[in-house]
């Protein structure tokens, strides 16, 4: 019986690829979770699942494979930020989804609630609490109720068909008063910006 007639059956190799290209030419923004483990370890992986869900209440979503070396320390996180990259940082979008045994070696970052390390540079960050999870296939989807966020204007990393682009600096939304606090006036070391 063939996979396709009985889905329960493993789908070939190059089936899954083909999914995979087809899901690629969904452009997304590009953004690095993370989160300090229990034993204080910071952890973070860059993730283009990221989405919006809701804004009464504020609610995010991302989606972590099952195969993360993080998975415990985000399954159990108390705390999590979530980073929108800016198109200055593909390098570090590169960085967090390499394998390395301390992927914040060397990086300027702040302290958020619960130890969590915090990266500078981003157009976007928000602070979050969990606030749903459920096991999706091969992935775990965590939705995130967002607590505190700040933003700041300039172009976003996009990804695209599997490679990093820069958005056009006319598509970057203006610089504007901020609810959240424009981080990219006071970027101090230490300093939680929200
Ligand atoms: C643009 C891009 C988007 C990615 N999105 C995700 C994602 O949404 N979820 C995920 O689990 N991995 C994603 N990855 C892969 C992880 O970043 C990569 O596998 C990383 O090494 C995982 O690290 P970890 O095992 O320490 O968690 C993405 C990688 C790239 C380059």
């Amino acid at each position: 019986m063939s996979a396709a007639a009985n889905p329960a059956l493993e789908r070939p190799r190059s089936e899954i690829e083909d999914l995979r290209a087809a899901l690629g030419q969904f452009a997304t923004g590009v953004a690095i979770v993370t989160t300090r483990a229990p034993d204080g370890r910071s952890v973070g992986l860059t993730v283009n699942s990221f989405a919006s869900v809701s804004l009464e209440p504020p609610l995010v979503l991302w989606s972590l494979s099952k195969r993360s070396s993080s998975l415990e320390a985000f399954r159990v996180a108390p705390s999590v930020a979530i980073h929108v990259l800016s198109a200055e940082q593909e390098a570090l979008a590169r960085r967090f989804a390499s394998p390395s045994a301390d992927r914040f070696a060397g990086l300027h970052r702040g302290i958020g609630p619960a130890g969590v390390p915090l990266l500078e540079g981003c157009v976007a960050r928000f602070i979050c609490t969990p606030y749903a999870r459920t096991e999706a296939g091969d992935h775990l989807v965590f939705i995130l109720r967002v607590e505190r966020w700040a933003r700041a204007a300039g172009p976003a990393l996009v990804f695209h068909a599997g490679r990093f682009c820069g958005m056009g600096q006319d598509a970057a939304p203006p610089a504007a008063p901020e609810r959240g606090v424009d981080f990219t006036r006071a970027p101090r070391p230490g300093i939680v910006p929200h």
